[in-house]
C-alpha cells in the first residue's frame, strides 16, 4: 500500500488548481493563501507564535469560541444551575443533538448518531453488535494494520463470541476467498499510518454483497473528508472528535447507526442512558427506540459542550471547501518534500493521488523519531508512528500553505545540519 517516493528529482513539481500551476516556493505558498476562500478562519483558532501546527490529525486545535462556551459550561451552568443542568440547560439531550450535527458532516440525516465514550468504548459496542447481526457467520474481518485499538477490540470481540478475527491488507480478495464466513468488515476510511484513504462505497458494497455488515472506523475522516454514510448504505460507524472535529482532548466519540439497524441492535454494553424510561430505574433493560439506544453511561458534558461550540466553525466552512483545500495542502507538502528533501533519505508513504489521500501525508525515514524531535524543538508540530514515518497533517480550517512550505524547508534545513543527531532526540518521550 505504500508508495515508494519517485526516483531522481521530479521533472515538473507542481500544484494544480483554481490558480493555476504552482511551485513550491514561498511566492506560490503566498500566492495560494492570498487566494484561500478559509484563509480568515485561521484568525478564530488559537495557534500559539512561533509554531507551525501540522498535528491537527492526532489533536486539533482550539477554536477560540470554545473557552468561553467551557467558561459558561463550567460557571454559570454548573456553578450555578448545579444538577438543574441536565434539564435547563440541555445536557441529558446533548448526546444526541450533538450526534446530529456531527451526522450532518458525516451524509448522516438526523436520528443515527451518538456521542459520548471514547472510541474504544464506541467501537466494542459497534463491532459487538454488527457481529450479533451474523450470527452464524465465524470471521470478523480487519485491516492487518487499523490503528491498534480497533485490533485489540476485534480480538476481544471474537473471543466472547466465539468468532475468528482474518487480518489481511486486500480486502477485496479477502471477501472473495471468504465471503460467506465474514459477519463483520471493520476497517479505517483513513489509514492513521499512511494516510491512504479507502473507498468506503466500494468497500461496503463488496462487504454487503458477500452478505456482511460493515463498520467504519471514521477518526482521520470526520470533519476532514466528505462522507455519505446513508447513501453508501454503511451499517455502522464510530469516529473520535478530537481531531478534524476540534472537540479537544479526550473528547467523546461518536457512534453511527443506520436507522435501518436501530430497532434490533443488541448492544453488550446496555447502559442505563440507554434505556427506554431511564428515570423509572426499572431492574430491567429495555432498549430506547431511535438512536438513543446507542447512547450508554453518563456522558462528559463539559467536553461535549466544548465540542458542540466547536462544531459551529463548519458553519462558516462547507466541508468540500475544506476537503478541496486540505488536498491541495497536502499536494503542496508532496511537492516540497520532492524538492526540498531530495537526497535527504526520505520517501512519501501516502498515495500521490488525491482521491486517495485522507487529510495528513507521512513520509518515511530511518531516523523519524530524533527528525521530528528536532523539527518540534525547531518550531514545526508534526508526529511519529514508529518505526520510520512522520506524520504531517493538513487541517484546512487553520493550516496556511505557508506553514506548509516553512515546514518542509526547516525539515530540510534541521536533517540536512545533522541537528537531530543531537543525543537529547534520541531520548524518547510519548510523542501522540
Ligand atoms: C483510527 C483510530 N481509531 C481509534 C482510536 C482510539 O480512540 P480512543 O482513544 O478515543 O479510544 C484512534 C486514536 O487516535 C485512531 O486514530
Amino acid at each position: 500500500m505504500y508508495l515508494a517516493i519517485r526516483p531522481g528529482r521530479p521533472a515538473a513539481a507542481t500544484v494544480r488548481g483554481s490558480v493555476g500551476s504552482v511551485k513550491a516556493s514561498p511566492e506560490a505558498a503566498r500566492l495560494l493563501d492570498a487566494d484561500d476562500p478559509l484563509g480568515a478562519v485561521r484568525g478564530a483558532f488559537a495557534l500559539p507564535d512561533g509554531v507551525i501546527y501540522l498535528d491537527g490529525n492526532s489533536l486539533g486545535a482550539l477554536y477560540r469560541p470554545v473557552a468561553d462556551r467551557v467558561a459558561a459550561a463550567v460557571g454559570t451552568e454548573w456553578g450555578r444551575h448545579l444538577v438543574r443542568g441536565w434539564n435547563d440547560d440541555g445536557w441529558w439531550s446533548a448526546p444526541l443533538r450533538v450526534g446530529d450535527r456531527i451526522g450532518a458532516l458525516l451524509g448522516a440525516a438526523p436520528g443515527q448518531v451518538a456521542v459520548g465514550e471514547s472510541t474504544s468504548v464506541q467501537l466494542f459496542n459497534a463491532l459487538t453488535a454488527a457481529a450479533r447481526m451474523r450470527a452464524a457467520r465465524p470471521v470478523i474481518l480487519t485491516d492487518a494494520d487499523h490503528f491498534p485499538t480497533d485490533g485489540y477490540i476485534a480480538d476481544s470481540v471474537a473471543r466472547l463470541l466465539g468468532r475468528e478475527v482474518c487480518r489481511t491488507r486486500d480486502p477485496h480478495e479477502a471477501l472473495r476467498r471468504r465471503g460467506g464466513e465474514v459477519a463483520v468488515l471493520a476497517w479505517p476510511a483513513v489509514d492513521y499510518r499512511s494516510g491512504e484513504l479507502w473507498d468506503v462505497a466500494g468497500l461496503t458494497s463488496a462487504a454487503h454483497d458477500a452478505g456482511a455488515v460493515v463498520v467504519w472506523d471514521l477518526c482521520h475522516a470526520a470533519g476532514a473528508v466528505p462522507l455519505r454514510l446513508d447513501a453508501d448504505a454503511v451499517d455502522l460507524a464510530v469516529g473520535c472528535t478530537y481531531k478534524y472535529l476540534n472537540g479537544g482532548p479526550g473528547s467523546p466519540a461518536f457512534v453511527y447507526v443506520a436507522a435501518r439497524h436501530q430497532a434490533g441492535l443488541d448492544q453488550p454494553l446496555t447502559g442505563w442512558h440507554g434505556h427506554a424510561r431511564p428515570f423509572a430505574m426499572e431492574a430491567g433493560y429495555d432498549p430506547a427506540p431511535g438512536i438513543a439506544r446507542a447512547r450508554i453511561g453518563t456522558p462528559p458534558i463539559v467536553s461535549l459542550l466544548a465540542l458542540d461550540a466547536a462544531l459551529d466553525v463548519f458553519g462558516l466552512a462547507g466541508l468540500d471547501v475544506i476537503r478541496a483545500k486540505n488536498l491541495r495542502l497536502g499536494e503542496l507538502f508532496i511537492t516540497c518534500a520532492d524538492e526540498l528533501l531530495h537526497g535527504l533519505g526520505f520517501e512519501v508513504a501516502t498515495p500521490r493521488e488525491p482521491g486517495r489521500r485522507g487529510s495528513h501525508v507521512a513520509l518515511r525515514h530511518p531516523d523519524a523519531y530524533p527528525i521530528m524531535a528536532a523539527l518540534v524543538e525547531a518550531g514545526v508540530i508534526g508526529d511519529v508512528r514508529q518505526p520510520d514515518l512522520l506524520r504531517f497533517g493538513f487541517s484546512a480550517l487553520y493550516t496556511s500553505y505557508a506553514d506548509v512550505y516553512e515546514a518542509v524547508r526547516i525539515l530540510a534545513q534541521v536533517t540536512a545540519s545533522g541537528a537531530h543527531r543531537d543525543p537529547r532526540f534520541s531520548v524518547r518521550r510519548t510523542v501522540t
